[in-house]
């Protein structure tokens, strides 16, 4: 029988490519987003008897409550829950940003995140099986100038990841942190950039950047890992990528 995957994100940059590789592997996906177009699109694609389209927004708790609500009977035990959904806005100095984007960051990133996550979480301890893959980031890691929020609502999701390891210990569901580097061919700095799409691209120019499907490959693979072993986290660059000197500031 075909494993479920609920995929949060999937109606753009990685969560698309892992919805489509996790099919190709044989897993039925409940795919979670805002844009119901965008949904629509991936089922006919996948097909409905692998995809069912979930619209709703992560940062609004009542939805993801509805939308659990309504998924059918064969569809509600979950075996694989990937949190990918999630963004970053404005790259400004913390003095600067816009408190509301921060907001909607943490809304998402975190508060979203760990909703979704408290709710499936109890099914998968009753059936001790399941795997939460979550979407971290460097940036959860490295500090770099305007990733205030963004880079702390990432770490936030690196703890929690490891947190809840130490809380399933003696079950055999299992959690991994997945923490990319820079990466093209999402939508990612388009919204960061608030629709500059000429900014956003520039970042890309010449980098070789990680793409979608290495992301999905690397969400296969881990969800290919045999029962008794877990990847606690996954830290990925592009090779063109590095880390910086510690800049000092002279009077
Ligand atoms: N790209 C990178 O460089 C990079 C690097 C490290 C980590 N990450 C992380 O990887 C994850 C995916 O990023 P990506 O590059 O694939 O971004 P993306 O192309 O912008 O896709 C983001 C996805 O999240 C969904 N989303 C955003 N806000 C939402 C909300 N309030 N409710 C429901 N869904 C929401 C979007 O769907 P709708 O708009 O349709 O709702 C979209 O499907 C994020 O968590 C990001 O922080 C990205």
């Amino acid at each position: 029988m075909s494993k479920i995957a609920l995929v949060t994100g999937v109606s753009a940059g990685f969560g698309k490519a892992i919805a489509e590789k996790l099919a190709a592997c044989d897993y039925k996906i409940i795919g979670a987003a805002r844009r119901w177009d965008r949904l629509q699109k991936m089922r006919e694609q996948l097909g409905e008897e692998r995809f069912l389209p979930l619209q709703m927004d992560m940062t609004k708790t009542e939805e993801i409550d509805r939308a659990l609500a309504d998924l059918p009977e064969n569809w509600q035990n979950i075996d694989l829950l990937v949190n990918n959904a999630g963004l970053a806005l404005g790259l400004d100095k913390a003095y600067e940003a816009d408190f509301k984007d921060w907001l909607t960051m943490i809304q998402t990133n975190i508060i979203g995140l760990t909703y979704l996550t408290r709710q499936i979480l109890p099914q998968m301890v009753k059936r001790n099986r399941g795997l939460i893959i979550n979407l971290g980031s460097t940036a959860g890691t490295v500090p770099y100038p305007g990733a205030n929020v963004y880079g702390a609502s990432k770490a936030f999701v690196k703890q929690f990841s490891l947190n809840l390891r130490a809380d399933l210990f003696g079950t055999q569901v299992r959690v991994t942190n997945i923490e990319p580097g820079l990466c093209e061919g999402t939508e990612f700095s388009n919204v960061r950039f608030k629709g500059d799409d000429e900014r956003a691209e520039q970042l890309y120019q010449g980098a070789h950047a990680i793409r979608p499907e290495d992301i999905a490959e690397t969400v296969a693979w881990i969800s290919s890992q045999p029962e008794h072993l877990n990847i606690n986290r996954i830290e990925m660059m592009p090779v063109s990528q590095s880390f910086g000197p510690q800049p000092v500031h002279r009077f």
